[in-house]
């Protein structure tokens, strides 16, 4: 509640501020102002989240689900089952929604992705294949903390045991994924890759664990030896951000993903929540600085106006980044207007220029996307790409035809409406 006021307070300040532009439906639309923003194009209007994200979350189970399961290409007419990646990312929109909107028709949904899991569930491993085929499939720790993590907030949030005790097993198994040699934890069962995302994302798991009733003292100091564990060898100085990967502790994977940062401030801000430890504050904050600041490598830098440098990922790992702004809000610095102002600048330009007719691209590039998402981005930056379709977007490969919608991608995108809610409702 006090978080409302000060952002309400906050954004009435923001809105005085408004040089004067004006939108259709501009009641209570503070934040659609171009100075935070940085753009506006033609026929742009303001968006009510809530009713965005159940538009999104709706289209989701109208394009994808076939009654029983999520059905891979269903737009195009095909058959074929998504990976449980996906699965794990819908079932946590879904939580997210649930949690906003107390819709019993979701958390029906909710027992029903539970279900549909089942088939990628080996009770020996007590963990999650990536394919269905149990026995052939890699069994990954980032995609398993992220299940965890789904199960153990939809049981905060409907007090169905069922959840509870599965992601008892799957924390379990993750905890045993730390690597003994080199600290960290490894992406996959059975292989050496270390990766930052199954590092963050499994402490998260064990602390929304103890978070939820499980009180074993275990899961703090695994989620401390994590958060250690990146500052002291995954952290890369010379671009300010964490390494993707350790092959061995010399062949470092230099890639740079907004969900790295996104996850390691939603763990810093947590276990200084949990801990009251300033060490997490200092952790917390060196995350947000370089998350927020435009000149790193987790903006796109093709535009030398800051104000046209966006989030470079798509919706599938952006999810994670807005959560840990979310987190970083809501546990370390309700007051720091810089983040709720990222927040709505990140989202927005997902809105903006991802979206297709019933749902939303995968592709951050506007000009890969749709006609109509080219010409919003000309507008907006002032420039004249053509468009150059990602046919792999389309049934069939036809830019004529229907998207073919992507679980991970409409789930996402609906992740990244819910989670701002309690923050933003007008953007
Ligand atoms: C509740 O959720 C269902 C399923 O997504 C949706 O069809 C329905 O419109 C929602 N109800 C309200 C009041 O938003
Ligand atoms: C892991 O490796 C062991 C030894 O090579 C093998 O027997 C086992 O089947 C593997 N397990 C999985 C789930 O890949
Ligand atoms: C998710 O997004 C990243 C970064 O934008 C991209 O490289 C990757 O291919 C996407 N992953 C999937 C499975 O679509
Ligand atoms: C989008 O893709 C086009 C065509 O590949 C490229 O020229 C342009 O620089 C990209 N823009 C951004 C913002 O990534």
């Amino acid at each position: 509640m006090l978080q409302k006021i000060f952002a309400a307070v906050f954004m009435a300040a923001v809105a005085i501020a408004d040089p004067g532009y004006s939108y259709t439906s501009s009641e209570n639309n503070q934040i659609l102002n171009p100075v935070i923003l940085g753009y506006t194009y033609e026929g742009m209007q303001s968006y009510d989240l809530r009713s965005l994200a159940q538009q999104q979350h709706d289209n989701m189970f109208n394009n994808l689900w076939d009654g029983s399961t999520f059905v891979n290409g269903k737009p195009c007419g095909n058959t074929g089952k998504f990976n449980v990646w996906d699965w794990a990312v819908v079932m946590q929109s879904t939580v997210d929604g649930y949690v906003i909107t107390k819709n019993s028709t979701m958390s029906d949904q909710l027992d029903k992705i539970f279900k549909g899991m089942e088939e990628f569930y080996d009770s020996s491993m007590k963990a999650y294949h990536v394919t269905p085929d149990i026995g052939n499939s890699d069994i990954d720790y980032d995609d398993n903390a992220q299940i965890a993590s789904a199960f153990i907030t939809a049981y905060d949030a409907t007090q169905n045991k069922q959840y509870y005790t599965r992601a008892q097993d799957v924390v379990s198994f993750l905890l045993d994924g730390w690597n003994k040699n080199y600290g960290g934890v490894t992406w996959a069962y059975n292989k050496s890759y270390i990766a930052t995302i199954s590092t963050t994302e499994s402490a998260l798991a064990a602390l929304r664990m103890y978070n939820a009733g499980d009180k074993q003292q275990e899961y703090i100091t695994f989620a401390q030896n994590c958060l250690d564990f990146l500052f002291q060898t995954m952290w890369e100085e010379s671009d300010q951000l964490f390494y993707d990967g350790l092959g061995t502790l010399t062949t470092k994977n230099t890639d740079h993903f907004t969900y790295h940062e996104g996850t390691a401030l939603s763990l810093a801000s947590m276990l200084y929540d949990m801990t009251k430890n300033q060490l997490f504050v200092t952790y917390a904050e060196k995350l947000i600085s370089v998350s927020l600041n435009r000149e790193l490598g987790l903006y796109n830098r093709d535009y030398s106006n800051y104000q046209l440098r966006f989030y470079k990922d798509g919706a599938n790992f952006t999810q994670l980044m807005i959560q840990g702004l979310v987190d970083y809000h809501n546990l370390v610095d309700p007051l720091d207007l810089s983040v709720t102002h990222e927040i709505a600048r990140s989202v927005r330009y997902l809105i903006d220029f991802t979206v297709a007719d019933k749902g939303y691209f995968g592709d951050p590039n506007a000009s890969q996307n749709s006609q109509t998402t080219t010409n919003n981005w000309n507008h907006a930056a002032g420039v004249s790409d053509s468009w150059t379709p990602d046919l792999s977007q389309y049934c069939n490969g036809d830019s004529s035809k229907d998207v073919n919608y992507q679980l991970l991608y409409q789930a996402s995108m609906a992740r990244c409406l819910w989670l701002p809610i309690p923050i933003i409702e007008i953007l």
